[in-house]
């Protein structure tokens, strides 16, 4: 059991990984960043999340913004009005007693090479962290993130050809935390599109919480791609931390294109030449999951939302 924050957009997957990781890690505390919601909206689902499951656990607001860019809307169509499928009222403000950089700075110094940082939104608190205090890349444990896309099974992207949601909604702070020294594993799309759960396993789990609000995320599948089924892409770092064996990796360093028709693409060095580029000079492996047990991921994720 890993001692873990989780830094989160809270939109429904992330719920998944939030109930997954309070399930099965020691959880910490819950930090928050504009992604598929409003950092504001992120920190409110964050507090019902808590209430609802009864954690006792700090939720702390970061980023509102990208490094450098403005904020998108809300990705209502997949996650709800309120990013957790608009089903419950939510009496929380999004006031929190410290900001998201703070509590990860201070808890990860306080705690050194103890803390496991998983990351299932755009990396921009990740990024505040490692410019504000470079000593942070040492200090946590791993930081294990969902995000971007490599091609395997032709899983190049969401938001466009070449882009995953959480490294598109902020290439500058992802490339910044991929060119630290941070220790880091990617679980990409290339693994999250390979575990779909249908609306009869959610259901199977008999989590009321979890049901309720994939509804809409369900009906938004059904309608774009035509079956009645959901990813559950940030689930999948728990599942990495708890069962690393049901995943292929491969070792790579990791750039992301900030700017063209490629904006938001992770790149790897591909060419079997040995090109001399800079790009990728000295800098850190990843470790990048490309392959999935998918029919053991879905037999511990489903069985232990059952319990
Ligand atoms: C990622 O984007 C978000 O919409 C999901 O919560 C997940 O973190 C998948 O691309
Ligand atoms: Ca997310």
């Amino acid at each position: 059991m890993e001692k873990i924050i989780i830094d989160t957009d809270i939109g429904i997957d992330d719920a998944f990984a939030l109930r997954y990781g309070a399930l099965t890690q020691e959880l910490i505390g819950i930090t928050t960043v504009s992604g598929n919601v409003t950092a504001d909206m992120a920190t409110r689902n964050a507090k019902l999340f808590c209430k609802h499951y009864g954690l006792d656990i700090p939720v702390c607001k970061g980023a509102s913004r990208g490094l450098t860019i403005e904020p998108t809307p809300p990705i209502t169509e997949v996650h709800g009005s309120d990013g957790m499928g608009g089903c419950y009222d939510n009496p929380f403000d999004a006031v929190t007693e410290m900001n998201a950089v703070e509590f990860l700075l201070k808890t990860v110094k306080e705690h050194p090479r103890e803390i496991t940082v998983v990351a299932i939104g755009p990396l921009t608190n990740i990024a505040l962290c490692l410019n504000l205090r470079p000593e942070f890349a040492h200090e946590v444990k791993e930081l294990v993130i969902m995000g971007g896309a490599f091609g395997t099974k032709g899983h190049t992207g969401n938001m466009s050809n070449f882009a995953e949601f959480n490294i598109w909604k902020d290439p500058d702070a992802a490339d910044q935390v991929f060119r630290s020294p941070i220790r880091m594993t990617v679980l990409p799309l290339d693994v999250t599109y390979e575990v779909l759960l249908t609306g009869g396993e959610v259901a199977s789990t008999g989590d009321s919480f979890l049901k309720d609000i994939s509804r809409c995320y369900l009906e938004f599948t059904l309608k774009d791609e035509g079956y009645y089924g959901m990813a559950v892409h940030d689930a999948l770092t728990i599942e990495y931390l708890l069962h690393p064996e049901c995943f292929d990796v491969i070792e790579k360093p990791v750039r992301v294109s900030c700017a063209g028709f490629t904006y938001g693409q992770t790149l790897i060095p591909q060419s079997a030449m040995p090109i001399p580029d800079d790009n990728f000079r000295g800098l850190p492996l990843r470790k990048i999951c490309v392959g999935v047990d998918t029919q053991r991921v879905k037999e511990h994720l489903l069985n232990t939302l059952k319990l």
